[in-house]
């Protein structure tokens, strides 16, 4: 409870049963231990940023309505409640971006709810603020009337709806604003680049407008808003791709050209930091961080952010961003607050991780599967056989080796019995044999479930290690590997060695595969430890990469 205000940390207990967590931690003491690189060498991961300086805190819960329901504890923590809360959909983004800063503007909070139910973390939390109206945003379909019934009968709902986003957009910003000198401007079309938006603009007291911004001139409807706003500046968020150049040309004569400014960076998280840092300067001392590859915890977050000034970086949910990771290092920042658990930002985002590869075959972190492939000339520069039992001369890259051997001596160590390799590196011509005869004798469909197509599979990388028991009594081949003691041990603590399970029982609609007791893939000790805190259980959702359940 380190760097809590004392009110917080009461609310705080009257919400634990819910999962919630605000929580911060000490101080990292020391920079992480160098870790294998793919030759095989060594180098310091976090070679230019040092995050030993400031504290790092959470503001989470269970999932995305309940991390909502955290940030509006840690906004109004009590006894002050705020007059009026905005409810909005947690599975669509427009009607959020908009809500944060009018929510803010407003002096109201925000939470989302589910759009078909209201989540019972989050009808507890609007009791506990016990608001004098609810404001449910967006229309029937986005928020169902059973919800506004549900929320009707805590406090009266009022809901702002229009026709489509940019209706419902207009309507939330003039229930508020009456004059607005500056409005920000962002596509309604896409969430990525308008996340930082809601923070900066509602500590400025302004709007966000969101407007089809790949037009090459705003609607009627959204002119005569910022006119009738006394708009005389904005700042376009994003780049021209999402705000168009016809757009700024535009907003140019109307205003002058000098009082257009666009925020806007190479991808999306340098986006975040151009908004955050034109907004705030880059000597704010505490910054939230939230995941820039889902929506949802970066909206929940923005009436805190906005009341207390606190600009939002994205990052990635697995490491910090090189676009990034240098402000967060900054020596100014002596909080850093994560919006969202270890599964929405892993550890690795809390030490300011240095990103690898996700796309180069070479990379330790590389992401193999039905979507991604890697070239099938490709074959890896340190092969070797690893010491341990195996069925035949199969070959690991030499960091993947090591890493079977210390884990093949941990699982006899634990009483857990033995294991021995069956498959290790495989050529895309090997994998082109397996996958063939897969399809002649048990058909495609049979195949694809259990077998990868040359050049997608992690087999050809040299960091897969697929392993059968030895001894065990109730299972002699590796398909049964998951019923055994040893198996099990291994689904347990593989990760102490750098291991994952890659294929994961009832996790096929993501992998595109069936459990697979027995393949292993090495990712790096570092990882694979934040991959098991994440409670992840593929590495498609650990990344926050698309499933991939076929090619
Ligand atoms: N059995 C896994 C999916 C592979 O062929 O790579
Ligand atoms: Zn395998």
């Amino acid at each position: 409870m380190l760097g809590l205000r004392p009110r917080a940390a009461t609310a705080l207990a009257l919400l634990a049963g819910a999962g919630i967590v605000l929580a911060a931690s000490a101080p990292a003491q020391a920079e992480r231990p160098a870790v294998p690189t793919s030759l095989g060498s060594t180098q310091p991961v976090t070679s230019t940023v040092s995050p030993a300086a400031a504290t790092t805190e959470r503001i989470s819960g269970a999932d995305r309505y309940a991390t909502s329901v955290a940030a509006s504890l840690a906004t109004f923590p009590g006894p002050d409640t705020p007059d009026v809360v905005y409810l909005v959909a947690g599975e669509n983004f427009p009607d959020a971006i908009v809500a944060g800063p009018v929510a803010a503007a407003a002096g109201g909070g925000l939470l989302l709810t589910a759009s078909r139910s209201l989540p019972r973390v989050v009808a507890d939390e609007l009791r506990r603020l016990d608001p004098d109206r609810i404001v449910v945003v967006g229309g029937t379909s986005a928020i169902s009337s059973s919800v506004a019934r549900a929320a009707d009968a805590i406090a009266p709902v009022e809901r702002i709806g229009g026709a489509d986003r940019y209706a419902t957009a207009e309507l939330l910003v003039r229930s508020v604003f009456s004059s607005a000198d500056t409005v920000f401007v962002a596509t309604g079309a896409s969430f990525p680049d308008a996340l930082a938006a809601g923070p900066a603009a509602g500590s400025a007291g302004a709007p966000v407008l969101i407007v089809r911004g790949n037009g090459s001139r705003l609607d009627r409807t959204a002119l005569r808003l910022l006119r009738d706003l006394g708009t005389t500046s904005v700042v376009l968020v994003g780049g021209t791709s999402v705000v168009s150049r016809g757009i700024a040309s535009q907003l140019g004569s109307e205003l002058g050209s000098s009082q257009v400014e666009r925020a806007a960076g190479a991808d999306r998280y340098a986006t975040a930091r151009a908004i955050s840092e034109s907004a705030f300067g880059t000597s704010a001392p505490r910054v939230l961080i939230a995941s820039g590859t889902s929506f949802a915890d970066a909206l929940s977050i923005s009436v805190l952010a906005a009341r207390e000034n606190l600009p939002l970086y994205l990052s990635l949910p697995y490491c910090a961003p090189s676009s990034v990771r240098s402000a967060l290092g900054s020596s100014a920042i002596t909080t850093r607050t994560l919006v969202g658990g270890p599964g929405a930002l892993s550890p690795g985002v809390e030490r300011l991780e240095q990103c690898r590869s996700l796309s180069s075959a070479s990379s330790l972190w590389v992401l193999v599967n039905k979507r991604n492939g890697i070239p099938t000339s490709y074959v890896p520069s340190s092969l070797r056989r690893p010491s341990i039992p195996s069925s035949g001369s199969y070959l690991l890259r030499s960091d993947a080796a090591a890493a079977l051997e210390r884990m093949y001596s941990g699982v006899r160590a634990a009483g857990a019995g033995s294991v021995g390799l069956t498959s290790g590196y495989r050529p895309a011509s090997s994998q082109a044999a397996i996958y063939n005869n897969a399809v002649r004798t048990r058909g495609q469909t049979y195949a694809d479930l259990y077998v990868a197509r040359p050049g997608h599979s992690e087999h050809q990388t040299g960091l897969a290690a697929d392993l059968y028991p030895i001894g065990a009594s109730n299972c002699g081949s590796y398909t049964c590997l998951g019923a055994t003691r040893q198996g099990r041990w291994l689904a347990a603590n593989s990760w102490k060695y750098g291991y994952i399970l890659r294929y994961e029982s009832g996790m096929t609609s993501v992998t595109g595969y069936e459990y697979e007791s027995w393949h292993f893939r090495y990712v790096g000790e570092t990882l694979a430890a934040d991959y098991a805190a994440s409670g992840r259980r593929t590495l498609e959702q650990f990344y926050g990469q698309p499933a991939a359940p076929r090619y």
